[in-house]
């Protein structure tokens, strides 16, 4: 049988979907070495990628003549095609560069030339800055006039907390709520605008609205949040600076400095959490046009600097409006008060149509539920208002969405309303961190696909530059745990690279000098030192972004950072066992601590967990004695943990001294020492606590003796299917483990049995009471408490969608998905389940749908990836396996000839193929013998 591609020629194709430093076509980049990336295009299976050559260009000009003037790599043999370091001549500021790829396949032949894509350098030197930081208002501009043509022009901008930049009447840009949150006395994120088309001859206007944010909450926030809350100026800050160049070889540069002027506008007050208050009757019409008289407004005066350092915000993704929605209903459950309803539990604000007299007052007022008489029930956003106020100006039709604050919620509250508001009266903004969609996960059951969904907009809501913890409470935070635990989903669904290397950074911007880090980052409230489980984000972050994005130089710059925290942990350890801790397995059933799953026994977990990844990436960074140095610590740690939490056939987090203490006392003393041997294990199952996290996590990294491992895993079992009657039992640290633990133990049927349960605790509880994010607790809770309907603690479940369900999993030793597992798990009522990712290397794709006989699987992987395609047996005795029609597996045995496939074995459960690069369809059926 010929293939249709054998028929053509085979083909290696232009390198396509070029990055440098994880984003196309950046401005701003900072990076005296920047890195570049591209997917490799073939028209032949099994492609590998032999060879590179990059050019680099100081002109477009240059690139199109190959004359890589500025770096010229040469024909470089390497298999990389992912994060490669530019080596060429030192990078000037602000000047843009092009630049163009070529690979060789692994027969030598070579590619056309990609297409030239281009970035451009920030200002990479404090000297670079000219302007000088101001304040004096929340407007602030400036005028002036050009009088050359423009050749290009960019500006650099931050604003503290916030800022809008307006030229000549338009918003520059396309962010909100900018630059993104960071320590600014550590660090104060600028961004990089090409203002070329909003600039023109003549008069000019330059000017910035600025808000609160973070940098200068107000007063009593800061008194009266749940913790002291930092604080950092007294007003906000603008620094600015416009280059210009001109056709003509000249330049000039509109700087922020004491020239500048200044004036209250239209903002009254505005606030993250309190949500803002904006009078138009105060708006300056025409202030930020040219020919603006702005005589009566003052100076602009000098400022102190924020005190960190100024750093690019190139590759971190904006926050935007990303989406827009229409509410689904309105109610009237009082007098002139209106409840929209948007159906839809999210972060954002609404933007608000309005006509009526000058001066009305229309309050709007945000909550995720209501209470029983339908009015809203705003109790669970604790100390947060989220309230907008909009004053009219009294013209035809108003419109208005503030700018400083963003709300969690799925109800609006309307009132002052003149006349009657209709659905057409509010627009919904979806509002946080723009990160690319580059996943996506379907399945045949209903209910898994609703909980997919809660988890992707639960995530979204909780990316605001930092991973919060939650939209809608006088919180916000970026807490490490939530943040650490649901990494690998996010990573799944989201182009995170860009996300994670920022707050890495501000992980590391927030390390004190004994090692320790805080619970929440950036230290808006300074909780030192982190509960284990939340500070080991300072690891498990680099290890994700080197896992999936092939990223070495993440560990290579934080390497210190996580041996100070390792050292720290260490510092606190007595015999190896962490004893402090705060938080642990927090919010499992019924409870927001706790209970079940001592402190000591999670900490001390983490201390193992973080040891142990030390040791692997001092190896991948070459550091051998410390690799070594390492992997004995993490030794010396598990048999700390077996010696003081094992009992034989369990875990149990309680000590065990204090048990065997506890279970003594409790023994008649007469008894004989078998007798009480017999009674002390007759004993702790009953008394000890529930142990799923205790049992799952000692599974889930080998720690658990071998010849023992099969007995914990029964009592696992038994635990979630007879003490707990199929439910899980666990917190955020527990739930994110247990479902691999399950199937890397044979019991991926039980896993699904609990992602499909449809009583409480569970997911499926969640959404029948109305939930369509996912909540902080299992339980459905109104009050003033720990009860947030969007919090993503808990969708950590969705990474094992697409890592059991569909079956893509990266193999760890070849990292950034060059080397993949394929291996599907068609559990329960599963019909299908289809999955695809975009990849730093490119797409990979996997889906299959089976009947009682047969099961089909369609593969795709990216060149320069391989693959282990394990395909289910369906319990079947002998089986055949055809890939696209031609017979790759019978009576036994591997058959030769589909190009891409290059061998075949069989388990008991599944027919395993190696396969290179390209698109496959795989057919499994029962063998017919006839
Ligand atoms: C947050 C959590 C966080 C926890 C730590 C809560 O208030 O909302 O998500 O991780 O505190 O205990």
């Amino acid at each position: 049988m010929i293939r249709q591609e054998e028929k053509s020629e085979k083909m290696v194709r232009a390198p396509t979907d070029m990055l440098c430093e994880y984003s196309s076509n950046p401005l701003g980049i900072d990076a005296a070495a920047p890195r570049f990336s591209w997917a490799l295009n073939h028209t032949e299976r099994g492609q590998l990628q032999s060879a590179y050559e990059i050019l680099v260009a100081s002109a477009q000009a240059n690139l199109d003549a190959d004359n890589g003037d500025t770096w010229a790599s040469g024909k470089v043999i390497s298999t990389q095609s992912v994060n490669i370091c530019y080596s060429g001549a030192t990078l000037e500021s602000g000047k843009t560069y092009y630049w163009k790829v070529r690979a060789w396949d692994k027969d030598e032949k070579v590619s056309p030339w990609s297409k030239m894509a281009m970035f451009e350098m920030g200002l990479m030197k404090p000297g670079d800055w000219k302007a000088k930081w101001i304040k004096g208002g929340n407007l602030i501009r400036k005028g002036f006039s050009i009088n050359k043509a423009i050749k290009r022009a960019r500006a650099y901008i931050c604003g503290l907390g916030y800022y809008e930049l307006r030229i000549n009447g338009e918003k520059a840009g396309d962010h909100v709520l900018d630059p993104g949150w960071t320590d600014y006395e550590k660090r104060v994120l600028y961004e990089t605008y090409d203002v070329t088309g909003y600039l023109a001859g003549g008069e000019n206007s330059v000017g910035a609205m600025l808000g609160n944010g973070r940098y200068c909450p107000p007063e009593d926030k800061v008194k009266i949040s749940p913790l002291p809350l930092k604080s950092y100026g007294d007003s906000p800050l603008l620094v600015l600076q416009i280059d210009i160049e001109f056709t003509d070889g000249t330049n000039m540069r509109v700087a922020t400095d004491e020239t500048w002027k200044a004036s209250r506008g239209p903002i009254v007050s505005d606030d993250i959490w309190d949500g803002e208050t904006y009078d138009a009757r105060l708006e300056r019409p025409g202030w930020d046009v040219p020919h603006f008289d702005d005589s009566d407004w003052s100076s602009a005066v000098l400022a102190d600097a924020p005190g960190g350092k100024l750093v690019s915000q190139a590759g971190v993704p904006p926050i935007k409006v990303v989406k827009k929605l229409q509410p689904r209903s309105i109610s009237n459950p009082r007098p002139n008060v209106y409840i929209y309803d948007f159906e839809q539990n999210f972060a954002g604000w609404v933007r608000l149509h309005v006509h009526g007299p000058k001066g009305t007052k229309v309050q709007l007022r945000f909550a995720e539920l209501l209470d029983e008489s339908g009015m809203l029930n705003t109790i669970p956003n604790r100390g947060a208002r989220a309230t907008d106020t909009y004053i009219l100006k009294g013209q035809d039709l108003e419109t208005y969405e503030p700018r400083f604050t963003y709300h969690g919620f799925r109800y609006v509250e309307v009132k002052g309303f003149p006349g009657t508001p209709n659905l057409g009266s509010l627009v919904g903004c979806v509002v946080h961190s723009a990160v690319e969609p580059t996943g996506s996960f379907v399945c045949s059951n209903s209910l898994v696909n609703q909980i997919h969904k809660n988890v992707i907009w639960g995530q979204l809501s909780n990316l605001m530059s930092v991973p919060t913890d939650c939209p809608q409470r006088d919180e916000r935070m970026g807490w490490m745990g939530d943040a650490q635990l649901t990494a690998e989903e996010a990573i799944h669904n989201f182009g995170m690279a860009g996300f994670y290397t920022k707050y890495i950074m501000d992980i590391g911007d927030s390390q004190k000098e004994d090692g320790s880090v805080p619970d929440v980052v950036p230290t808006y409230w300074s909780l030192y030192p982190a509960d284990p489980a939340w500070g080991t984000a300072c690891i498990v972050l680099p290890w994700n972004l080197y896992l999936y994005y092939e990223d070495k130089q993440i560990l290579k710059h934080n390497y210190s950072v996580m041996k100070r925290w390792v050292g720290f942990l260490g510092s606190k350890a007595a015999d190896y066992i962490v004893s402090y801790g705060k938080h642990g397995d927090w919010c499992p059933p019924r409870h927001a601590l706790s209970v079940d799953t001592g402190l000591r026994l999670t900490s001390t977990w983490y201390y193992y967990h973080d040891a142990f990844l030390l040791s692997k990436i001092a190896g991948i960074l070459d550091e051998r004695e410390d690799a070594e140095k390492y992997a004995q610590l993490s030794e010396k740690i598990k048999e700390a943990f077996n010696r003081e939490f094992f009992l034989g056939d369990r875990y149990c987090s309680e000590k065990l001294s204090d048990l065997h203490k506890r279970v003594e006392a409790l023994l008649p003393p007469t008894a004989s020492e078998d007798m009480q041997k017999e009674m002390i294990k007759g004993t702790l199952p009953l008394r000890g606590p529930s142990i799923q996290t205790a049992n799952v996590l000692a599974l889930c990294l080998d720690i658990a003796p071998r010849d023992k491992k099969e007995q914990v895993a029964r009592t696992l079992f038994d635990d979630i299917v007879t003490t707990q009657s199929t439910h899980i039992n666990t917190g955020i640290v527990g739930t994110k483990y247990l479902f691999d633990v399950l199937t890397k133990f044979g019991r991926a049927d039980l896993a699904y049995k609990l992602v499909t349960q449809t009583t409480y605790p569970s997911w499926a509880y969640m959404i029948q009471e109305g939930a369509t994010t996912l909540w902080e607790r299992w339980e459905y809770l109104a009050d003033g408490g720990m009860n947030s309907h969007n919090h993503i603690m808990y969708g950590t479940v969705d990474a094992w969608f697409y890592r059991a369900l569909v079956g893509i999993k990266l193999d760890p030793a070849d990292p950034g998905f060059k080397a993949i597992i394929i291996k599907p798990y068609p559990v329960g009522d599963l019909r299908f389940a289809s999955a695809s990712l975009r990849t730093v290397r490119g797409t990979v794709s996997s889906s299959w749908a089976r009947d009682e006989k047969t099961l089909s699987l369609e593969v795709t992987l990216p060149v320069n990836s391989q693959a282990k395609v394990s395909i289910p047996k369906m319990g079947l005795n002998k089986v055949t396996v055809k890939e696209s029609g031609m017979v790759i597996w019978e009576k036994g045995s591997y058959a030769e000839g589909a190009v891409g496939v290059t061998g075949g074995s069989e388990e008991e459960d599944y027919v395993t193929f190696d396969i290179g690069s390209g698109s496959y369809s795989f057919q499994l059926s029962e063998t017919i013998e006839v």
